[in-house]
């Protein structure tokens, strides 16, 4: 059985640590964030969009996931990430997801009220928890960060059971065009005055090595900055509860996979190179779990 959102949570923010909440959209990167996470007995929110739905097929996905966590011995929240489309949030909580993000950030900050609203009201029926963003992430050094008072408005009008907060963060490879830098500051200001657990999407590192090592074997990643590990731990402690993580499972994913093809031409056979890309999310996602503090806090 899935574990509710809520408890997953709240333990992480009573206890100091963030949960890692990762993408998948296929059979290796599942089976590698099961496998770190058993390893590090650390809690799981495991995490599907749209576009990864629409990729591998809603039934598809769900089972693959469904499967693994029935044998796991960690706690595992499935989770749709940057829900925008009702359909797809209504086949979410048809499946039993245990989570569901409404992502109406885009719009005013009256229409994100009442679109979350529908959305907490839908949801609660089932049992799900609710994450809703307000603030945007925008492209790099554009997004309008999250304002302290209407994010307190915003929880008190909605009743979502999570926030996620634009505090500097962007999502993909290229987050910041100077010194990468978080307002930690307007973090702990809306952290004072908003009780629910805070997310933080967007929150990839980049790893420099991995992006040199991906344009070695033949990539062309320029000019790639993500969050220094230093900021996501002193954002950790001013209440981030929840840390969504999808580029630097792809970079790792992908650099290997190159790196593989390139010193085994002759090697044809995926399950053969997809094995090594496995590996590599494996042990990234481990070194995630580390940075973050949920390591055996399975239990
Ligand atoms: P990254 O692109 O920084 O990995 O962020 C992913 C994310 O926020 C998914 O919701
Ligand atoms: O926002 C989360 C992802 O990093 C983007 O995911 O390409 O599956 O939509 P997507
Ligand atoms: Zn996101």
């Amino acid at each position: 059985m899935f574990s509710p959102a809520k408890s997953l949570l709240r333990k992480a923010s009573r206890k100091g640590y963030a949960v890692p909440a990762f993408n998948t959209s296929n059979l290796e990167v599942t089976a590698a964030l099961f496998e770190a996470a058993e390893k590090a007995k650390s809690p799981l929110m495991i995490q599907t969009t749209e576009s990864s739905i629409r990729y591998a097929g809603f039934e598809n996905l769900f089972s693959i996931i469904s499967t693994f966590e029935k044998r796991a011995g960690i706690p595992v929240c499935i989770h749709l990430d940057h829900g925008k489309d009702m359909n797809i949030i209504k086949k979410s909580l048809k499946f039993g997801y245990k989570s569901i993000m409404i992502d109406a950030s885009k719009y005013s900050f009256k229409k994100n009220i009442a679109i979350t609203k529908r959305v907490v009201a839908m949801a609660k029926r089932k049992g799900c928890s609710v994450e809703a963003e307000i603030g945007t992430l925008g492209r790099p050094g554009k997004g309008d960060f999250t304002v302290p008072d209407e994010a307190c408005e915003f929880v008190e009008r909605t009743g979502c059971d999570s926030l996620a907060v634009a505090i500097g963060t962007s999502h993909g490879a290229h987050k910041f065009k100077g010194t990468p830098k978080l307002d930690l500051q307007r973090l702990k200001q809306i952290n004072e005055v908003v009780s629910i657990p805070l997310v933080l999407h967007g929150a990839s590192s980049v790893p420099k090595g991995i992006v040199n090592n991906a344009n070695r074997y033949g990539a062309a990643i320029k000019r790639a900055k993500g969050v220094p590990e230093g900021q996501i731990k002193k954002a950790i402690k001013l209440g981030i509860a929840k840390i969504n993580l999808d580029t630097d499972l792809r970079l790792a994913f992908t650099a290997s996979l190159r790196e593989f093809l390139k010193k085994n031409p002759s090697q044809f056979d995926p399950r053969k190179y997809l094995a090594s890309s496995e590996d590599a999310v494996k042990e990234l996602a481990l070194g995630k779990m580390a940075l973050f503090g949920s390591r055996g806090k399975a239990r």
